[in-house]
């Protein structure tokens, strides 16, 4: 089994394989899934991600040996997260809408706390869309274990080392890299000693992230299953009790457990949390005029929007070479039936000469025009084009098939630019030649 090795950790790679991991040998059953005795008296217990009769190319489940199985808990209590929200109380606003940076209101806590909701699409119980929230998790030896029955959660950091004790194993991700943390999974998300982890978190309710088909590209390219990496069975050394918190239907429930849930001593299946590191996404673009559409750059695509669009799509704009000829290089002004929310990992983003910075997020709903302001948008149209490097950049934009409705705490941020349509004033009106 092909195993890459970072600092301590060691994963195991491949996005949907088939893989199992056992932290003590022999902890996995030979040859059947549920023996009568499973070794060492471990708990047997299946993780279903997909209907049982799902196409077997979508089939996803794991199945776990564990100390204790997640049934022997007690009652849940409902908590209040605050503002980790599954619905806005706003209408769609009909405007663009930029924060500029990750709102000043967001106060650094454990995980869920700290996490402020930016804007939602479509509906959790719906299993549609899904949700773009900014998160700032503070060291907290108390912190407890989440797990997140709505969605499917992908990490996207921008500041500082994020460690997901999953209960599959761990996983760091430090900025220009994600996380991808299956339904139900249950982790501790925590910073590095003494730190803070900021970035966003994308909760995708609907279908699992698949990688995206590449038709007439062949079969190589974008990004590589291989890339994919996941991690090694590892109970967790915080023994209990632990808080166990878990989000269903919008809710948050919480029970105290005597003893961690993170308790899975092997597993086996297809089911699994994983990390993938940007860097490795082959580019693929134009090497004569004009530009490909913006799919090229898509990482991670979820199917089941209406009338065959995809339900959530997120692609990235990272370091690569420019190289057309007779073209305006930058992302042109456009319309779409896809709504977008952009964000920035690190750097500036290639069309905006003003203070986007990394943690902040663009909002242009379906049919919004949007593209370069005005100065991008001279400096672009005479420059001297020649093959250049694009570098110092990393910016992702989740596509939804259904609107993007800002939150309120969103919208009344003092990081919000409330003169937004201001990056696109200044433009001279094109004058015809007079009629002969
Ligand atoms: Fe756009």
């Amino acid at each position: 089994m092909l195993q890459h090795k970072e600092e301590a950790l060691t994963y195991l790679s491949g996005f949907g394989n088939e893989l199992e991991s056992e932290m003590i040998p022999g902890a996995l059953p030979v040859g059947r899934n549920s023996p009568q005795q499973a070794p060492f008296g471990l708990y047997v217990e299946q993780l279903s991600g997909s209907p049982f009769v799902t196409p077997r190319h979508l089939s996803r489940r794991s199945w776990l040996y564990k100390q204790m199985p997640t049934a022997s808990h007690g009652a849940f209590v409902m908590i209040d997260a605050e503002d980790f929200l599954s619905e806005s109380a706003t209408v769609a606003e009909g405007n663009r809408i930029r924060l500029q940076r990750q709102p000043d209101e967001l106060v650094p806590a454990a995980f869920p706390f700290g996490v402020v909701t930016l804007t939602i699409t479509g509906s959790c119980a719906g299993r549609s869309g899904g949700a773009v929230h900014a998160y700032a998790i503070s060291e907290d030896a108390d912190a407890p274990a989440f797990s997140n029955a709505d969605a499917e959660m992908l990490w996207i950091p921008t500041t500082s080392k994020l460690r997901c004790h999953t209960e599959f194993g761990v996983l760091e991700i430090v900025p220009g890299e994600i996380a991808l943390i299956p339904r139900g999974v249950k982790l501790l998300a925590q910073p590095e000693k003494g730190g803070e982890a900021r970035g966003y978190l994308i909760e995708n309710y609907g279908q699992p992230f698949q990688l995206p088909d590449l038709g007439p590209i062949g079969a190589n390219g974008l990004a590589a299953a291989r890339d994919f990496l996941h991690p090694v069975a590892q109970v967790h050394d915080r023994r209990g009790p632990m808080r166990w918190v878990n989000k269903f239907a919008g809710s948050f429930w919480a029970t105290d457990l005597a003893f961690t849930p993170l308790d899975v001593v092997a597993w086996r299946g297809n089911y699994l949390p994983c990390k993938y590191d940007l860097s490795r996404f082959m580019v693929v673009n134009t090497v004569s005029f004009d530009h490909a559409d913006p799919s090229i750059f898509t990482v991670l695509t979820s199917a089941g929007g209406p009338a065959g669009a995809p339900n959530l799509e997120i692609a990235i704009f990272p370091p690569r070479w420019q190289v057309a000829e007779d073209t305006f290089r930058p992302p042109w002004f456009h319309r779409n039936t896809m709504s977008e929310a952009m964000g920035l990992v690190v750097g500036k983003y290639e069309v905006r000469s003003d203070g986007f910075q990394p943690g902040g997020l663009a909002i242009h709903n379906c049919m919004m025009g949007h593209g370069p302001d005005a100065s991008s948008w001279v400096a672009a149209s005479t420059r001297k084009l020649e093959p250049e490097y694009l570098l110092g950049t990393m910016a992702f934009v989740l596509e939804s098939a259904l609107p993007f409705v800002a939150t309120t705490k969103a919208l009344e941020s003092t990081a919000r630019q409330n003169d937004y349509h201001s990056a696109w004033q200044g433009f001279q009106r094109v004058t015809l030649p007079e009629k002969a």
